[in-house]
């Protein structure tokens, strides 16, 4: 393991390096509640996770030391949220790479309004457009390499990690996370509705080629690309909803799920008049109290110090 250990380091600690954190944080926030505003569709989906994620995210990234003058990559960086908080982690350069054109353009709009903001004005960020599958970045071109919520998107991804693995300098570490569907628990455990509705949308995922079980699979990905797993480490989430007069949870996955209404329907997850009742059903579900428990994972791997950088 290289310095990149994911436990409190130096640039974690001082209360003025944290102070300045938390500016930047809230004008990221305050950026990313105005992509959530304007945002349509798909996009909106994901600024909408961006946002509900942070917590999450930010204690990750927050935790890691990431030693100055890194070369930082985010890989399938979306809205450049992470991108933006690892470089706000000290003295690194930090480059976001997706494949999608309004994320980055969003991103860079995000990224703008930052550099306006004294506490994030010296962030060093760049947004570039390239496939997971073909890095646009010759071989060692980074000290670390983050990965979030992409690998389960993906029809190849031990293509993917052979990639993250050739862009990584010798002695540097990988970390990629994401979700598996088996480390969620809830009480009551979910409706039949919902779980009806989960499925599909699961199922609709796995058509287009992903994996919502990807987390188990991570590390062996890695391994198999040339990097030397450790540590894993679960990222456990937990929340308590009292029940919601407003109906704000429900809302969002009710426009989630219908957002995916028709992907659902054109693989034959579910008929027409399936999805329809479930959704009916789940819409007008009593809101008791209710618990819900789920984790992520997150794999960190480094590359031998010996390993040739790739071409
Ligand atoms: C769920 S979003 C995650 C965004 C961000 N990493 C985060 O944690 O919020 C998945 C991102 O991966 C990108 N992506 C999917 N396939 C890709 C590919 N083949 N090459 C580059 N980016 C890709 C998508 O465009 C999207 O922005």
């Amino acid at each position: 393991m290289t310095s990149f250990e994911a436990t409190p380091g130096p640039a974690a600690s001082g209360s003025r390096l944290l102070m300045g954190r938390q500016s930047m944080w809230a004008a990221l926030d305050e950026a990313l509640n105005n992509e959530v505003a304007s945002a349509t569709d798909d996009l909106r989906w994901l600024a909408v996770q961006t946002v509900a994620s942070a917590p999450q995210r930010r204690a990750l990234i927050g935790s890691l030391s990431i030693p100055p003058g890194s070369r930082v990559l985010d890989v399938g960086c979306g809205f450049g949220a992470a991108t933006m908080e690892l470089a706000g982690q000290g003295d690194v350069a930090a480059v976001g790479v997706d494949s999608d054109g309004d994320a980055l353009e969003a991103a860079r709009r995000i990224s703008s309004s930052l550099a306006r903001s004294p506490s994030s004005a010296s962030l060093r960020t760049a947004f570039v457009s390239g496939d997971v599958y073909a890095l646009p970045f010759p071989g060692g071109s980074f000290d670390f390499v983050f990965s979030r919520f992409v690998f389960q998107h993906l029809t190849d991804p031990l293509r993917a990690a052979g990639e993250v693995a050739r862009v990584l300098a010798s002695g540097g570490t990988a970390c990629v996370v994401d979700v598996d569907d088996g480390l969620s628990i809830s009480d009551p455990a979910p409706s039949e509705a919902f779980a009806t509705l989960a499925g599909a949308l699961r199922a609709a995922q796995a058509a287009r080629g992903g994996d919502r079980f990807i987390g188990r699979r991570l590390a062996g990905l890695l391994d198999r690309s040339g990097l030397v797993p450790g540590p894993l480490i679960v990222l456990p989430q937990a929340a308590y909803h009292r029940p919601d007069p407003a109906g704000a949870e429900r809302s969002l996955m009710l426009e989630r799920l219908r957002f995916a209404r028709s992907g659902i329907l054109g693989g034959g997850h579910l008929t027409a008049g399936e999805f329809d009742r479930a959704l009916a059903d789940f819409a007008g579900e009593d809101q008791g109290p209710s618990c819900e428990i789920e984790a992520h994972l997150a794999v960190f791997a480094s590359k031998p110090h010996d390993a040739p950088p790739g071409p």
